[in-house]
C-alpha cells in the first residue's frame, strides 16, 4: 500500500481508482489553494509516495523537499508551469501531466468565446438586463460572421488542431497556424496554411487564438508590436496560459482601438486581473473553466490516478513530462 497526497478535491473518479488499487489517499480539507507553507506543512506530515497536485500550487524544490519519499508528482492539468522542471530533475522526481482528455472540452469552450466575442453575446445579455432593450433595431449591436473570415491559430497541438477543425467544418473559416514545426495532417483535414513566424499570422488573422503552453520562448509572445500589427477588427481569444499575453498592454489596445474584442479564459497572475479590463464592454473574461465540463474532469482525474498507478507498478506513466 503507497500513500498518495491530492492538495485539493478533485473529482471523485481518479480518488477511487486509487483506492481501489490498495492505496491510501489523504485529500486536503481547504476547498482553496493552499499557500506554500500550507502546502509544505501538509506534505511533511507523512511518508507520501506520490503527490496529486493541481496548476494553482507552486511545486518547486521547496515543496520536493518537503516530502523526500515522493517521487512523483501528478499534475491534474495539461499545462506544467506551475512545476519547476529543472528542480524535479535534480532530484529524480517523476512529473506527469493530463494531455488528451480536456482537449475537446477546451477547443469547445474556444469556440464559444469566439462566439461570445464576434456575436457580442455578454454585452447583449447585460444591455437587456439592463432594461435598455426597447423593441428591434438596424444596427443595435452588430456582430461578425465567421464564413470565410480567417482564424490565426498559435500552436496546433491536441487543442489548436481541434479549434482549427471545429472553426473549418464548422464555421466554413480559413485557418493560418504557427507552430514549432508544421502539422501536415491538420493541413490536410482543414487545409490550413501554415506560416513560418507568428507576426506574419497577425495583420492577417480576424481571429486570434492562442494554444501554446506558457515557456520561457512563448512568455509575452503577444504584445503591444503584436497588437498593433492585428486588424483593427481582430479578436483575440485565450484558453491557454494568460502569461502568454502582455495583459497591461492587452488593456491599452482594447481601450485605443488596436483590436475590436478580446476573450480571456486565463490571467497573467490569477486570480488577478488587470485593473482596467472588467470596465470594458470588448473584452469577455470568464474564471479559468475552459476545461470545466463533467467529462473532462473526470477524465483528468482518472488520468492523473494511472499516471500515479504506472508509476506505482515500476512502467513508465502515460503522460511523463520527464
Ligand atoms: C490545464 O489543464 O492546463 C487547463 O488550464 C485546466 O483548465
Amino acid at each position: 500500500m503507497k500513500k498518495i497526497f491530492i492538495t485539493r478535491k478533485i473529482p471523485d473518479a481518479g480518488i477511487m481508482a486509487l483506492r481501489q488499487a490498495g492505496h491510501e489517499v489523504s485529500v486536503i480539507q481547504k476547498d482553496g489553494v493552499l499557500t506554500k507553507e500550507e502546502l509544505i506543512t501538509a506534505l511533511q506530515q507523512d511518508t507520501y509516495d506520490a503527490v496529486l497536485c493541481l496548476l494553482t500550487d507552486t511545486i518547486d524544490g521547496e515543496v520536493f523537499d518537503a516530502v523526500p519519499t515522493a517521487k512523483i508528482f501528478a499534475n491534474y492539468a495539461v499545462g506544467f508551469d506551475n512545476i519547476v522542471l529543472a528542480d524535479a530533475q535534480s532530484r529524480g522526481v517523476t512529473i506527469t501531466n493530463t494531455p488528451g482528455v480536456l482537449a475537446q472540452s477546451v477547443a469547445e469552450f474556444t469556440l464559444s468565446l469566439m462566439c461570445a466575442s464576434l456575436k457580442r453575446i455578454p454585452e447583449a445579455d447585460r444591455f437587456t438586463r439592463a432594461g435598455k432593450y426597447t423593441g428591434w433595431s438596424p444596427e443595435l449591436l452588430l456582430g461578425t460572421e465567421f464564413y470565410g473570415k480567417t482564424l490565426g491559430i498559435l500552436g496546433t497541438g491536441r487543442i489548436g488542431s481541434l479549434v482549427a477543425a471545429m472553426a473549418v467544418h464548422g464555421f466554413g473559416m480559413r485557418v493560418l497556424y504557427y507552430d514549432v514545426a508544421r502539422n501536415e495532417s491538420l493541413e490536410q483535414d482543414t487545409g490550413a496554411v501554415y506560416v513560418a513566424t507568428p507576426d506574419e499570422l497577425y495583420p492577417l488573422a480576424d481571429v486570434v487564438s492562442v494554444h501554446v503552453p506558457l515557456l520561457p520562448s512563448t512568455r509575452h509572445l503577444i504584445g503591444t508590436p503584436q497588437f498593433q500589427a492585428m486588424k483593427k477588427t481582430a479578436h483575440l481569444i485565450n484558453t491557454s496560459r494568460g502569461a502568454v499575453l502582455d495583459e497591461q498592454a492587452l488593456l491599452v489596445a482594447l481601450q485605443n482601438g488596436d483590436i475590436a474584442g478580446a476573450a480571456l479564459d486565463v490571467y497573467e497572475h490569477e486570480p488577478h486581473i488587470t485593473a482596467g479590463l472588467e470596465k470594458l464592454e470588448n473584452v469577455i473574461l470568464a474564471p479559468h473553466i475552459a476545461s470545466a465540463t463533467h467529462e473532462a474532469r473526470d477524465a483528468m482525474s482518472k488520468l492523473a490516478a494511472e499516471n500515479i498507478l504506472t508509476f506505482f507498478e515500476g512502467e513508465t506513466p502515460p503522460n511523463k513530462i520527464q
